[in-house]
């Protein structure tokens, strides 16, 4: 009993203590021209989604909620973040070549169709990034149409 006592005072002592680590925050003033909500002028609805579901790791700025501050979550949403970003940055999105832009058209579709994005990892505290089907059949007419031109 009493070394149980002990490993929780340990565990809670390192608790605390990793949250003076400092993390890179993802934040920037303004959103860009060459962003991809504002290229491909997207409507409301659309706009809304990709910006609760996906720009926190696919662009340059995420919306910190109160536990994405705590660590070790804030570690593992920052791993996310730049591994995202490098994948697919949609503060970036008119930068891309039109090949590129399109095989991330194509890529994007096939995720969501496939439940792999949002990340799971991410929903489970970020519920209200969970897609809908409604939601996902509007950003997937939105992307075809974007396709064809
Ligand atoms: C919690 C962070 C996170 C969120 C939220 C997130 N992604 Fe991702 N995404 C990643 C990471 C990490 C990768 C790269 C590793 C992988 O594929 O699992 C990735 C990869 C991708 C890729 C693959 C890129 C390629 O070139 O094949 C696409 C497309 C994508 N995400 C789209 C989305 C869309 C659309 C949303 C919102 C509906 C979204 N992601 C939400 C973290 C995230």
């Amino acid at each position: 009993m009493k070394s149980f006592k002990i490993s929780l005072l340990v565990l809670l002592i390192v608790f605390v203590g990793i949250q003076f680590i400092p993390t890179k925050r993802n934040q920037s003033e303004n959103v860009p021209k060459t962003d991809f909500i504002i290229v491909n002028n997207a409507p409301k609805n659309i706009k809304n989604t990709f910006q609760t579901s996906c720009y926190d790791c696919h662009s340059n700025n995420t919306s910190y909620p109160w536990y994405n501050k705590v660590q070790p979550v804030a570690w593992l949403l920052e791993n996310h973040i730049e591994e995202g970003k490098a994948e697919l940055n949609f503060s970036e999105w008119d930068n891309y070549s039109d090949r590129r832009k399109k095989s991330k058209l194509k890529s994007i579709i096939s995720q969501i169709e496939d439940n792999e994005m949002p990340l799971s990892s991410y929903t489970i505290i970020h519920k209200n990034a969970n897609l809908s089907n409604q939601q996902k059949s509007e950003i997937i007419d939105w992307i075809s149409k974007l396709d064809m031109k």
